[in-house]
């Protein structure tokens, strides 16, 4: 059983499907540039140019929306269809015009939008000014959630800031292969994830200043996390190294926003012991400052997305000793687990609800919405994904059992995708959808998997069972 008023939702992430990259007044985005420089930062040097060509098929999407029976739909708006320069100097009326069209027909189909504004693609005019890495950031992106709130907050009453600062930060800033590529290790992802945090904080603030009274809604940030245990359970190097991964991902994140409204001890015990090793000045983790708006508290709903688990080993060093990383903790899939399409990717049944635990004891048992959860297929197309059925089906007894068994206050579950889309730098090797998109055909054909149709049949017994 699910409690009454569960979400049950799918995701979507604008320039994953929309497509129309630079139709009517659109900026371009950082994951733009990224594509169009070519030399195979992404597969094959695919782009998000096309895609699922949402921008001019959303009808499309909407009819599959409805086929699987969902009580809810999140996807993203582009900054740089609304904003094409990232200010509020200049607004994009078509953008507007787009994204009211698909709210209102949603809340038409009597689907609750819900809507991430920020989902990777950051104005590439807001990057040739620093971007992510400037204070200022914080402020401009303030601006573009009130204008958001103020345009669509009437009809959008779940609102997601940010999609995973981790993986912003991390693989944009650190390893190089999201956009906007840059590869600085251990300098500038901090500081982007510092500034994500100020940003997010700043649109939480003031939403609950200006608008929460008369719309009535609610906001968080999604933050992924894979799932840790030690590879040898029974050494406490091991055991330590899982408490500093933890520290390095999720608590990176929920510990300013849900714990103490500052970073880990322990990431900052561990970046600092490293900064002297390294003979940096100062620490390069940055501090809040008291002078601007709290942290703590900004979240009125944790947002989840997870996938995938790791085993945990010691990298060697302790704090003190040389490290080759910060966190002296390296995550390695276990090779009895079975792996998805992507070898990043493995199915671990039952870390979901480990997870969930997690969160309830960290973070004092939040409301939490499962806003992404996926399996991955590559390869030839099988419609009859099976696997993939499996991987729902568990997820999904997971998070009952948390629920009624464990107490989690789980509020809703949002599969993704929607669609087979355009995944990062996979390009469209990497297929998540519900729906398969054929990206051959102009009008990029929706055909459900197997897996769309036991999804919408679980929908639709708990719905009755409501
Ligand atoms: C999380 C991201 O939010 C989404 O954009 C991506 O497609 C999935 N992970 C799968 O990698």
């Amino acid at each position: 059983m699910f409690p009454t008023q569960f979400a049950w939702g799918a995701g979507t992430a604008a320039y994953q499907i929309e497509g129309g990259w630079n139709k009517d007044d659109k900026g371009p985005s950082i994951w733009d540039t990224f594509c169009h420089k070519g030399g195979g930062h992404v597969f094959e040097d695919h782009s998000g140019d096309i895609a699922c060509n949402s921008y001019e098929l959303w009808e499309e999407d909407l009819k599959c929306i409805l086929q699987l029976g969902l009580t809810h739909y999140r996807f993203s708006l582009a900054w740089s269809r609304l904003l094409p320069d990232g200010t509020t100097n200049h607004v994009n009326e078509k953008g507007v015009q787009y994204y009211n069209k698909v709210i209102n027909d949603l809340l038409a189909s009597n689907v609750l939008p819900m809507v991430t504004l920020y989902h990777f693609d950051l104005p590439q005019a807001l990057q040739d000014q620093g971007g992510w890495k400037t204070p200022e950031i914080a402020g401009i992106f303030d601006s573009y959630a009130r204008f958001c709130y103020e345009t669509f907050g009437d009809r959008v009453k779940l609102w997601i800031t940010l999609n995973e600062p981790f993986v912003c930060a991390k693989l944009g800033y650190e390893d190089g292969i999201f956009a906007p590529g840059e590869k600085q290790p251990g300098i500038s992802a901090y500081l982007v994830g510092h500034n994500m945090l100020r940003a997010h904080a700043r649109a939480w603030h003031s939403y609950h200043t200006l608008y929460k009274e008369k719309q009535g809604g609610a906001v968080s940030l999604a933050l992924n996390s894979d799932w840790a245990e030690p590879l040898n359970p029974t050494s406490s190097d091991d055991i330590a190294a899982v408490k500093r991964y933890l520290a390095f991902s999720i608590d990176w994140f929920t510990w300013p926003v849900f714990v103490t409204g500052d970073y880990p001890e322990l990431m900052r015990s561990c970046i600092e012991v490293r900064d002297k090793e390294l003979g940096y000045q100062g620490s390069r983790l940055p501090r809040f400052s008291k002078d601007e708006p709290s942290i703590l508290g900004t979240a009125d709903f944790f947002s989840l997305n997870y996938y995938t688990s790791r085993k945990v080993k010691d990298e060697g060093g302790r704090p003190g000793c040389r490290m080759r990383s910060d966190q002296g903790a390296v995550g390695v899939v276990d090779p009895t687990w079975p792996v998805c399409g992507v070898s990043w990717h493995v199915v671990v049944p039952g870390h979901l609800r480990r997870l969930l635990n997690y969160i309830k004891d960290t973070c004092n048992n939040p409301a939490i919405y499962i806003t992404e959860n996926g399996f991955s297929q590559v390869g030839p197309v099988d419609l009859d994904d099976v696997q993939r059925c499996g991987y729902y089906k568990d997820a999904i007894q997971e998070v009952e059992t948390a629920i009624k068994t464990d107490g989690v206050d789980v509020r809703g579950y949002f599969a993704w995708s929607l669609l087979d889309n355009f995944e990062w730098a996979d390009g469209f090797r990497v297929r998540f959808g519900l729906f398969h998109v054929d990206f051959t055909r102009p009008e990029r054909t929706r055909t459900i998997y197997r897996s769309g149709r036991e999804y919408a049949s679980i929908i639709s017994k708990y719905k009755t069972q409501i």
